[in-house]
């Protein structure tokens, strides 16, 4: 009895430390998987949100965490820019704060809780960011202007996000050097030549 006694002591005086070591790792691995999963969650949540904006303008029955759409908005202004003219609009040193989705410029200095220098959506600030609002990325990587390989889902929810936008922001004028839209326009100008070189074919043969 004795020794199952000192067995037992010696299991548990060794066992005890292990547990120190033991219970923190496992805390702080649950806390990490409940992490990403919560992200996971938010990330697919908020382009759901951009999704039901777009889709109800907002001001539908819908309950959403996002800013309803507005009713006062301006008249779009056709002002042009270059990526690197955009670039000055980051809302730093009293500038307005602009950012472009697909082109389209919008005016966002009014929202500065979230677009200001501190603000969790700064990255997008004096950029065309379409490709990183296309992935739900908040990475400063993806927040650049290329959006042409995006599979139709992510370019679902950038097309949300544009909508979303234009219901909410006046929009100030457009990228006039935005890589992918001159990308999509040269190809609908070549594709358009080609067709009309076939259609003049058929015309010259048929005659
Ligand atoms: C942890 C994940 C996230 C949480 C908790 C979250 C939360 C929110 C909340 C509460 C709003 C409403 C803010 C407001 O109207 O003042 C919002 C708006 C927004 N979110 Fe997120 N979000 C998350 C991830 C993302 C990601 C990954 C993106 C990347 C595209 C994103 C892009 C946006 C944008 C563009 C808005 C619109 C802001 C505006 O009203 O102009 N969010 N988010």
């Amino acid at each position: 009895m004795s020794t199952l006694l000192t067995t037992l002591q010696s299991i548990w005086s060794v066992g005890k430390y292990s547990l120190v070591i033991i219970l923190p790792v496992l805390f702080l691995l649950s806390r990490s998987q409940i992490r990403s999963s919560t992200r996971d969650a938010m990330i697919q949540h908020a382009a759901e949100q951009a999704a039901d904006n777009a889709k109800n303008g907002g001001d539908g029955e819908k309950t959403t965490i996002m800013q309803p759409a507005r009713m006062d908005l301006l008249p779009p202004l056709d002002k042009r820019f270059t990526l690197a003219e955009l670039a000055l609009y980051d809302g730093k040193e009293g500038r307005p704060t602009f950012l472009s989705i697909k082109g389209t410029v919008f005016d966002v200095s009014r929202n500065t809780a979230v677009y200001g220098p501190e603000g969790s959506y700064h990255v997008f600030t004096g950029k065309d960011a379409s490709r990183g609002l296309g992935m739900s990325s908040l990475k400063d990587i993806d927040a650049v202007p290329e959006f042409g390989d995006l599979d139709e889902k992510d370019r679902k929810v950038l097309d949300d996000w544009h909508l979303f936008f234009v219901k909410r922001y006046n929009i100030v004028g457009k990228v006039i050097d935005h890589p992918t839209l001159l990308a999509e326009e040269r190809k609908k100008a070549e594709e358009e030549a080609a067709a009309a070189a076939e259609a003049e074919g058929e015309t010259t043969t048929s005659s």
